[in-house]
């Protein structure tokens, strides 16, 4: 979920400008999810609209005329507790409408709270764990305390993850509350802005100050106050974005993830820059330059960046490191060996997912020296972690990770360098051609006829060995996510062991083929699926002959061993991008998903 929070300045008010603000923050954050939405205005009583569905049918809920406030509130949906409606969508009120509250986040002690209020006479009106915060606040203010108090009585009251934005009627306030869930404040020349990620109002302001857990904001129109559990005001730092809001625009491309696709050589440029010197052949990544290398690895992450974990792995048992991947969402460090001596790698690109936060947590307690790998600066795991590396992607809007993906193989194939202080020429003079070849690959004719080829597939198969196997992996777990084809990935040599029983002549099957990954092998797989009459699309940098067992081959450039993945990912995320935009499909938000997950 996303939430905002605006409060303008007597000429925003004048100009109606509170609900632009609060729907073009909302439009930055869709991203978040989308299945429902709403915004609050605070004047004398409480202006609210919210909708199931996206926010362009909440946009035609709203009123013709103007909306008198300076004040608002507003929010995008991902359900977790009860399904997308009208009802259900935030932001919730109490009864007599005196405050409305949004929120991002598990409340995990909802039911009992909500057991109580209704035992006190409390009637409810949607399924969600939300609806207890604006009933807690008005009991408190029933007890006769002032808004703020109520406010902080309400927060203290709930356990889990929130972040949480109330506006009350006949005010010009937004108070705000963090707890492992995004909270970042905007300070503004019109006005000051609160939301869970800077795209909401990057149009208005760059300069930011990032919530830490426990922390509460207070938002007028002249002032914004940062306060700890106990009220004490803390002195919170204001930094400044380096990028703006053309960044996160989608520059004349169709769809946002079309877009981050070409960005990848730009992404890739960003990641190398300062850290690889073509001069002295060096790789150096000052901020895990002290790091002492450590006796292990684990790696923890989810979706794409698991996959990217699972190729760092690799680069570091190369090097004679041990080191793991895990699912976050499986990671318990009691099971794993971990101490002292262990590095716990949190590979995430938003720095916000709730798996590999917990998991984080888990090995920080355990011991572990904690490194975060993740594309937002100042971002929970980026703060949390004992080191950080930044895969400086640029922002990534289009749910479907692509340069974000990239981007964290350059970062880890450089972390893996630095931390066992192995880097060869050949390695070095790759990555600084990466950039180039990349463009290269972007060409999108053949990619665009393999997808209207195989548009009418049962299912996608992808196979690769070695550092191709997770890019075999993400190639499905992109198609997936985009298509909603059945899709899967599998290391090559598996392919025998079961889910050939799958292929068929309506299968198509994308061999990634590629020098220093045992070619010759994956040739061998392709020969078993190709005699079982399924259409083969090889994407090879032509190390051994596929091509003649191939119906169509997708050809990347020669590289280092490590790095032609990395270009064979590009072609497999062009594919399925144009198997989607054939299909209609919602392609930078589809069904279900939402970009970044911040609960468990
Ligand atoms: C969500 C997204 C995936 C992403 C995963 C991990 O499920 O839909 O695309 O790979 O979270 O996100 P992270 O920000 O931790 O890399």
């Amino acid at each position: 979920c996303g939430i905002i929070g605006y409060v303008g300045d007597d000429a925003t008010a004048a100009d109606d400008a509170v609900l632009d603000v609060l729907m073009t923050g909302l439009s930055g954050l869709e991203y978040r999810g989308y299945d429902s939405a709403g915004v609050a205005v605070a004047n004398s009583s409480l202006a609210l609209y919210k909708r199931e569905g996206d926010i362009s049918a909440l946009e035609s809920a709203l009123p013709d005329g103007s909306v008198d406030g300076v004040a608002g509130i507003g929010h995008t949906r991902w359900s977790t507790h009860g399904p997308p409606s009208d009802a259900n969508a935030h932001p919730h009120t109490d009864p007599a409408e005196r405050v409305a509250v949004v929120h991002n986040g598990i409340i995990e002690n909802y039911q009992s709270l909500r057991d109580e209020l209704e035992a006190d006479g409390h009637a409810f009106e949607s399924d969600t764990d939300t609806e207890v915060v604006p009933h807690l606040i008005a009991d408190a203010l029933e007890s006769g305390v002032d808004r703020e108090t109520a406010f902080r009585r309400a927060i203290d009251r709930i356990d889990g993850s929130y972040a949480i934005a109330a506006v009350f009627a006949g005010s010009e306030v937004v108070y705000a509350a963090r707890n492992e869930s995004p909270l970042v404040l905007g300070v503004g020349d019109d006005g000051h802005y609160l939301a869970s990620d800077v795209p909401a109002f990057i149009e208005y302001t760059d300069r930011v100050i990032y919530l830490d857990d426990g922390e509460f904001a207070r938002i007028g129109p002249d002032d914004l106050v940062v306060t700890d559990e106990n009220g004490t005001v803390v002195d919170a730092a204001v930094e400044t974005i380096e990028w703006d809001a053309a960044d996160a625009g989608k520059s004349g491309y169709d769809h946002y993830m079309l877009k981050e696709i070409h960005e990848q050589p730009t992404a890739v440029r960003q990641c190398l820059s300062e850290r690889v010197s073509g001069l002295e052949r060096t790789i150096d990544v000052d901020s895990i330059a002290d790091l002492e290398p450590p006796a292990r690895v684990q790696f923890v992450a989810c979706g794409t960046s698991y996959h990217a974990a699972l190729y760092g792995t690799r680069l570091l048992r190369e090097r004679g490191v041990t080191a793991q991947a895990f699912l976050a969402s499986e990671y318990d460090a009691d099971s794993v060996p971990v101490d002292e001596e262990t590095l716990v790698v949190g590979v995430t690109q938003s720095g916000e997912t709730a798996d590999t936060m917990t998991a984080l947590r888990d090995a920080t307690s355990a011991g572990a020296t904690t490194l975060a790998v993740t594309n937002v600066v100042g971002s929970s795991a980026a703060r949390m972690c004992d080191h950080v590396v930044y895969v400086r992607a640029g922002p990534e809007i289009g749910v479907a990770a692509t340069k974000t993906f990239v981007s964290q193989q350059i970062a880890l194939a450089l972390v893996a360098c630095e931390l066992t202080g192995t880097y060869d020429d050949d390695l070095v003079e790759a990555l600084r051609a990466l950039p180039d070849q990349l463009q290269a690959v972007l060409d999108e004719s053949a990619t665009r006829d393999v997808a209207e080829e195989y548009l009418e597939s049962d299912a996608y198969f992808f196979i690769g060995r070695g550092y191709n196997a997770p890019v075999a992996l993400e190639g499905a777990l992109k198609m997936k996510e985009i298509t909603y084809k059945h899709a899967e990935g599998f290391a090559a040599g598996e392919l025998k062991h079961g889910p050939l029983a799958l292929v068929t002549d309506r299968t198509p099957v994308f061999a990634i083929v590629t020098g220093g990954a045992n070619p010759r092998k994956t040739v061998g797989n392709v020969k078993e699926v190709e005699t079982r009459g399924a259409p083969v699309v090889a994407v090879t940098d032509g190390c051994v002959d596929v091509e003649r067992y191939a119906d169509h081959v997708l050809p990347v450039p020669e590289s280092h061993p490590a790095l032609t993945p990395i270009l064979a990912n590009v072609q497999l995320q062009l594919v399925s991008y144009w198997v989607a935009n054939r299909l209609g499909r919602s392609i930078d938000k589809p069904r279900n998903l939402a970009k970044s997950v911040t609960v468990e």
